[in-house]
């Protein structure tokens, strides 16, 4: 695994809107608004004390990560509160330099640990099992396409949560 990058870490909100949106298209490249994730958290807010941003050693803007308040909707029609992780984006250039690593460290510590939320993604399993994801239940569904290898939970008790359930936006 890479060592640590030189890297200071600070909260979203200090940074401009318009670099942010730079880092996720040189991550994530042209589409990205399309994506399923985009759809489970239309309409929200990306929460403040739980997004990050990494800056090199030159100050340089290399990664961000978001958190988003959704919900999974069960079949009876409750709304079970989920934090949706990411974008996770690291600049082309400076990924596999430990900066994801860093940013996912933060957020997980900044998580209230005497109340945390169970978190969800759409991710590469073999990345984000490194931070305690693991798969959700088969019976969670997207607003949209996607592989149900790559949507992972963490934080969950397994009894805590129906196995089914439709997920979207955190609307309460
Ligand atoms: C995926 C991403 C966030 C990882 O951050 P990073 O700073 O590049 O990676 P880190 O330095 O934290 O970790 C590097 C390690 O993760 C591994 N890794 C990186 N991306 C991976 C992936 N998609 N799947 C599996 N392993 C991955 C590397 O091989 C490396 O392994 P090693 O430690 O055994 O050498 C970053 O590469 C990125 O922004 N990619 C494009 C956008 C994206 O796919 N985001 C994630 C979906 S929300």
């Amino acid at each position: 695994m890479a060592e640590p990058a030189a890297s200071t870490l600070i909260p979203l909100d200090q940074v401009d809107p318009a670099l942010v949106e730079d880092v996720l298209d040189r991550a994530f490249g042209p589409g990205r608004q399309e994506r399923t994730a985009y759809k489970i958290r239309q309409g929200t807010d990306w929460l403040p004390g739980l997004s990050f941003a990494a800056l090199d050693a030159e100050e340089y803007l290399v990664g961000t990560i978001q958190a988003w308040p959704v919900a999974l909707n069960d079949p009876q029609g409750r709304a079970h509160p989920l934090i949706m992780v990411g974008p996770v984006a690291i600049t082309p250039e400076r990924q596999d330099q430990g900066f994801g690593r860093a940013l996912m460290a933060a957020q997980a510590a900044a998580i209230d640990p005497a109340a945390p939320i169970p978190q969800v993604l759409i991710g590469d399993a073999p990345y984000y099992g490194r931070f305690g994801f693991t798969e959700a239940p088969r019976g969670w569904q997207c607003p949209g396409p996607w592989d149900p290898a790559r949507l992972l939970i963490r934080g969950a008790a397994p009894a805590t949560l129906p196995q089914a359930g439709m997920l979207g936006p955190w609307l309460g």
